[in-house]
């Protein structure tokens, strides 16, 4: 007789695991350096130089644990944006910290809101609690916070809002984040998901420090994967009241951020050089994607992040799909979008200008492609 399997909790299995932007192309994958990818939002440049530094120091005492409290980190951290080292926490890439909310703070009869085209561990965090998450719908691509408000219930939990969102590179300001909070009811946890605050070059945008401050009921989560390019290193950070960070330091693994991890985020944010870099070539080549994009007839919105989000009319065969082979065949990865809700349209991350160049030049070759 068969030992019965071993079932995981209701919801597990409803769960799609989270598919990352590829990195090769079969039967292009032999020479890798030919591959542009511009699929997952990273880094242009490579890492920054005096991060690459602090790796290979760091290295040299893997063999020790990490400083379990990061506290180093949590200085730096706190130095450079005027924050709380103490009210700090870090994480092995801002989805871990998302997760350890969700699990904190929803589970079993819960509902956790994100937006219809919001980031999709959103609601992989909530089912992995128990908790059911609720796609509430957008305006023009656009985070709506009246749909946002009259979708609470009294199961409400959480809401994870990303600000600006990935896929759509939009943003609500200012004005709207506070709106949103103070339509909340106050035990809703409100998550702004600011990963690309360091892009947005717009006087009415806010990460969101000041409502974290307002309230015991706010939280905001930033990353080292973006502007501080360090994704393969899995480090995010997240500033939250004191009592947030309490629960969350109760339920994270002790050792969750590598002490690799910790010494490249301190000599990222020291970096300044590389930082503003990154950000003017992200800024000046988001601008020159979507005009260049539009100048084709496509659309595009008005993205606010390091990547650019086209939509592809279908008209005489011209759909994304046949836009993402066509790229492919030309050696370039983007990311197709049908698992966020937006088959018609490709996300194209900003990598360097030889890269945007060849990207731009391949798409308009792929237009005059007669079928
Ligand atoms: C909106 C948003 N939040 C969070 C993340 C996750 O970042 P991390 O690498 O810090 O886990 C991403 C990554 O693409 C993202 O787009």
């Amino acid at each position: 007789m068969s030992a019965p399997f071993i079932t995981p909790r209701p919801g597990i299995l409803s769960i799609k695991p989270y598919v990352g932007g590829d990195s090769t192309i079969q039967g292009k994958d032999k020479d890798k350096t030919s591959v542009i990818k511009l699929a997952s939002n990273e880094g242009a440049f490579g890492p920054s130089p005096k991060a690459l530094e602090a790796i290979a120091k760091s290295a040299q005492s893997v063999n020790r644990y990490p400083d379990g409290n990061a506290s180093a980190l949590h200085n730096a951290i706190g130095k450079r944006f005027g924050l709380d080292p103490a009210r700090i926490i870090c994480g092995a890439g801002s989805d871990e910290i998302l997760s350890l909310l969700a699990y904190s703070y929803s589970g079993p009869g819960d509902e956790v809101l994100y937006t219809e085209h919001g980031f999709l561990m959103y609601p992989i965090a909530a089912k992995a609690a128990g908790a059911t998450p609720i796609a509430v719908g957008e305006t023009n691509l656009t985070t709506d916070v009246d749909k946002l408000l009259a979708a609470v219930t009294d199961k409400t939990k959480i809401v994870f809002l990303a600000n600006p969102n990935n896929p759509t590179g939009t943003y609500i300001n200012s004005s709207e984040l506070q709106r949103l909070r103070a339509g909340l009811p106050t035990d809703v946890l409100l998550v702004i998901d600011a990963a690309y605050a360091e892009f947005v070059a717009r006087d009415d945008y806010t990460p969101g420090f000041e409502l974290v401050d307002q309230g015991q009921n706010t939280v905001m989560t930033r990353t080292f994967s973006k502007i501080f390019a360090l994704g393969g290193l899995r480090l995010g950070w997240a500033y939250m009241p004191s009592e947030i960070a309490d629960v969350i330091n109760r339920v994270r693994g002790p050792f969750n951020v590598s002490s690799i991890a910790q010494a490249a985020g301190i000599a990222a944010l020291e970096d300044t050089e590389f930082f503003n870099r990154s950000r003017e070539h992200a800024i000046l080549w988001v601008e020159k994607t979507q005009s260049a994009l539009k100048q084709m007839g496509l659309e595009t919105t008005n993205s606010v992040g390091n990547f650019v989000l086209v939509r592809f009319d279908g008209k005489n065969g011209k759909t994304a799909e046949a836009a993402d082979a066509f790229l492919r065949d030309n050696s370039i990865i983007v990311r197709k979008m049908e698992s966020y809700g937006l088959a018609d349209s490709l996300r194209i991350s900003i990598g360097t200008e030889k890269e945007m160049n060849a990207c731009i030049n391949a798409i308009e070759r792929f237009l005059k492609t007669t079928n």
